[in-house]
């Protein structure tokens, strides 16, 4: 059987925006080959949205014509157009005047230059009539709220750095951040870039057992922390899970903990300072550190498929410039906006996009402390209507949550600020993105799907909103410097239109420069299996227009009769039925197919499973991809289990599906009780 046969689908919602393309242009689009390599495609959006006039004439980017012209000359000359951005958007303390130095795996940027993120962050915007503009609006769960100027920001930042340097951290050292998102988490960050540190922050949710892994891998000597976090009303025992890491670990000598919520936590003479009384006596002028362009920025963990954590190592120049270039054109920034990021801090999207992107386009971010739920699934909206934000920069789960939740929620609050939305961290589902684009953009807002990788740094293929039409599905087209290619296995390019493997074929600035104590790792999992080019790991493929369709992780890719399944397409076309808050969907072993399909789908509120309702989502899927793609078996849960940053963890339900007694790291599974219910729902 062909699988190039498939009809395009109809979205059973449709939106009235939308613009639909021409018959041939579709049929087209649906000329896909299914080969040994590739993946099969057969999702196909039709909505096209065009950037809004109003904006696009006041875009710094305002044209596709442009954003073309600007893009060529980035692969042609990446020398000479990355000189020109590192020379305009970052102050250095020396001027580079080498740009790129490369040698295949491993690159050097500006590396005769010498800077300090910590200046381009702060210093430089308190010297200008930025200085009592605010840098960071910080909403505690509980509704205490604080406001930091950039000139306040520097004095703590200063305060902080000097507080390092007085428990003898140096240039190079490494400092663990283990926090809940309060100011502070920012203040500490900084604060190691000032003098020269790396910081490593781990996410306020991993347990002590993870903590203890981390700061072993990276050999921290300093861990920056609170008494507890706020979560839901209840409080994170941060502390605790400290003192139970320290157990474990020999390196850390000190411990500076923030009080946050009042808990109480003992504290060890000589090893736990408590911040109020280390930092707050500090001067607040300190010197900052010159650091050549490729001194060691940061170290951030990200699990692979298999084994321990890996730690991807940040340098200074080239990702502070990567942070900041992207921030500030995918998001067309004006120095009005008022901008907030829902991630962790804890994650590389808290890094570039709430800290260094933000900070160092001298924008005001807003950083939110607590669960979204609560005290209701209001507070989001809330948040927005209060500070009158006017960029959203969220997750597809999240959007998701808040459809299962209800329309009522958000139609409680006024978000008439908001002018710019964005996504990132998994492929956005088109009945999301319309949501979104409805619901909360209310019509008016472009929705910036950015594809990127806690190993690319920052953007990596997004559109700009002022010059790129954008898809719902389709994370479109390419930043300025990234030469993206979809290759089969020997790395020869697909025919247009087919499935195959997402790489990279140049060298950017912000890209990872290696797993921290493991040059041999770096070279096997990005360098090896498409020689010479940067291997993603993740699925895709191109339309005749340009742009790019993320499938998911490899590894996501089902194999049913022969055909490369991708797991996200038949989530998609689950999702797009209305009763279906969120699915998942796994592989098991087959003996007739190879592979069998299981779906695991969420119902939104108000509608019972039932044997009818699997009746209809199987036709759905059928009706959507086609029979090749009929699911072996759906069931229904309360929730998915997922990660803390909300990917869900598929391993897992691969283990149940196959009906395995799971043998998998559960270290960051959000609610155990999901896993215990999904069991138990065994036919
Ligand atoms: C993986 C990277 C990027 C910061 C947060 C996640 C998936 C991310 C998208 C998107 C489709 C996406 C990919 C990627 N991903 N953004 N817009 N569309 N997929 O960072 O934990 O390093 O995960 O997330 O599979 O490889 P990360």
């Amino acid at each position: 059987m062909s699988s190039s046969k498939q009809k395009g689908t109809k979205a059973p919602k449709k939106s009235p925006a939308h613009k639909k393309v021409s018959a041939k242009q579709k049929k087209s689009s649906l000329k896909e080959k299914s080969s040994e390599t590739a993946i099969t495609s057969m999702l196909h959006e039709s909505r096209v949205f065009n950037p809004p006039k109003a904006l696009a004439k006041n875009a710094l980017i305002g044209s596709e014509q442009q954003y073309k012209k600007m893009w060529n000359e980035s692969v042609k000359n990446p020398d000479k157009f990355w000189g020109k951005q590192a020379k305009e958007n970052l102050e250095w303390i020396k001027p580079f005047k080498k740009v790129l130095n490369w040698k295949p795996p491993y690159a050097k940027w500006f590396e005769d230059g010498k800077l300090n993120v910590s200046v381009n962050c702060l210093d430089r915007h308190c010297r200008s009539e930025r200085r009592n503009k605010a840098a960071l609006i910080w909403e505690g769960e509980p509704g205490d709220s604080r406001v930091l100027t950039y000139n306040d920001l520097l004095r703590e930042v200063s305060k902080c750095a000097n507080a390092l340097r007085a428990l003898g951290v140096k240039a190079g050292n490494r400092v663990a951040i283990y926090m809940p998102m309060i100011p502070e988490i920012t203040i500490a960050m900084l604060a190691c870039t000032r003098i020269g540190a790396m910081h490593t922050v781990i996410f306020g949710g991993f347990s002590s057992e993870a903590l203890a892994d981390r700061c072993n891998d990276s050999q921290s000597s300093v861990i920056i922390t609170a008494d507890g976090g706020y979560r839901k009303g209840s409080s994170v025992p941060l502390k605790k899970n400290v003192d139970m890491a320290l157990e474990k670990t020999t390196s850390v000598k000190n411990v500076i903990v923030v009080k946050r919520t009042g808990e109480n936590v003992s504290m060890k003479q000589n090893r736990d300072h408590w911040w109020h009384d280390l930092v707050n006596p500090q001067s607040g002028i300190c010197e900052p550190y010159a650091a050549d362009s490729e001194h060691p920025l940061f170290l951030l963990y990200t699990s692979g498929s298999t084994g321990k954590p890996k730690g991807i190592l940040h340098t200074t120049g080239g990702y502070l410039l990567g942070a900041t270039v992207s921030y500030k054109y995918v998001f067309d920034l004006k120095e009005t906006d008022t901008y907030w990021c829902t991630a962790d801090a804890g994650w590389v999207t808290g890094h570039s996009y709430i800290v260094y992107g933000p900070l160092s386009n001298g924008a005001t971010t807003v950083m939110y402390e607590g669960a979204p739920n609560y005290p209701d699934w209001g507070r989001i909206w809330s948040i927005i209507e209060k500070h009158h934000v006017s960029i959203l920069y969220t997750a597809p789960t999240a959007i998701r949550a808040c459809i299962r939740a209800g329309n009522e929620w958000p139609k409680k609050y006024n978000l008439k600020s908001l002018r710019l939305l964005g996504s990132v961290g998994e492929p956005i589902n088109p009945e999301a993105w319309i949501w979104y684009q409805e619901v909360i953009g209310e019509k008016r807002c472009p929705i910036v799907d950015t594809w990127w990788q806690t190993e690319t740094g920052g953007m990596m293929i997004t559109p700009i909103p002022g010059a790129i039409p954008q898809i719902p599905g389709s994370a479109t087209r390419p930043f300025f410097g990234i030469d993206a290619e979809i290759v089969d296995k020997n790395g020869k390019p697909v025919p247009q239109g087919a499935g195959g493997f997402l790489v990279i074929k140049k060298p950017w600035p912000s890209m990872l420069r290696t797993i921290w104590g493991d040059d041999e790792r770096f070279k096997a999992a990005y360098w090896s299996q498409v020689p010479g080019v940067y291997f993603t790991g993740d699925g895709a493929r191109q339309d005749k227009k340009g742009n790019f369709w993320i499938m998911g992780r490899i590894d996501d890719v089902l194999n049913v009769s022969g055909h490369r399944l991708s797991t996200m397409e038949i989530e998609s076309a689950l999702v797009s039925y209305d009763i279906v808050a969120e699915a998942a969907v796994v592989g098991r072993p087959d003996d007739l197919k190879g592979e069998g399909i299981v779906c695991f789908v969420t119902l939104k509120s108000g509608t019972k499973p039932s044997p009818e309702i699997k009746e209809k989502l199987s036709k759905h899927v059928v009706g959507q991809i086609g029979a090749l793609a009929r699911p072996d078996e759906i069931r229904f849960a309360d929730a998915l289990p997922k990660t803390r940053s909300g990917k869900i963890m598929r391993r897992l339900l691969r283990d149940i599906a196959a009906g395995k007694q799971s043998t998998q790291d559960t270290t960051t599974l959000e609610d155990f009780s999901v896993l215990a219910s999904l069991r138990q729902d065994e036919d």
